[in-house]
């Protein structure tokens, strides 16, 4: 049994009510309640935070006990060097954090169409909602845990 870490960044948490027409209508709880039926034996660990240092010392706590990491760092997948270099300091020791987004970044604003994350990410799954997500934890579960 693993515990799979679920982590969400900036704004995540408004999720069911922003942008619905970009993010869908489900809710983080939703989330959470697809998730732990696709998880079976293993635990899903879902949070979000709007602080950068919490999403950081929560990356930490993956390097240290070897969970498995979907990610979606939100905004700061574009801008955040701290957020990259932690994703790395978990790849590099061998630990899988897989980048996720609900939308498709590259078809939406030029800004969006940079990740500095996904250089160090074991590999990203973007465009497919909540099923970014499923496939995340599909791959995961057979092959890193
Ligand atoms: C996002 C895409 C990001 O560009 C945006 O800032 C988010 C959500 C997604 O899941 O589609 O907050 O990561």
């Amino acid at each position: 049994m693993t515990s799979i870490l679920v982590l969400n960044g900036p704004n995540l948490g408004r999720l069911g009510t922003r942008e619905p027409d970009v993010y869908g209508s489900g809710t983080l709880d939703d989330l959470r309640a697809v998730l732990v039926e696709d998880a079976g034996d293993d635990t899903i660990d879902l949070r979000q935070t709007d602080d950068e240092g919490e999403l950081l010392r929560w990356l930490h706590e993956a390097a240290d006990t070897g969970a498995p990491v979907i990610l979606n760092a939100g905004a700061w997948t574009h801008y955040s060097y701290a957020v990259r270099d932690a994703v790395s300091l978990v790849t590099a020791a061998g630990g899988t954090v897989v980048e996720v987004h609900l939308s498709n970044p590259h078809a939406r604003e030029e800004f969006r169409h940079t990740s500095v994350l996904t250089a160090v990410a074991t590999g990203v799954i973007a465009g497919f909602g909540f099923e970014s997500y499923r496939l995340a934890l599909a791959f995961i579960r057979r092959n890193a845990r």
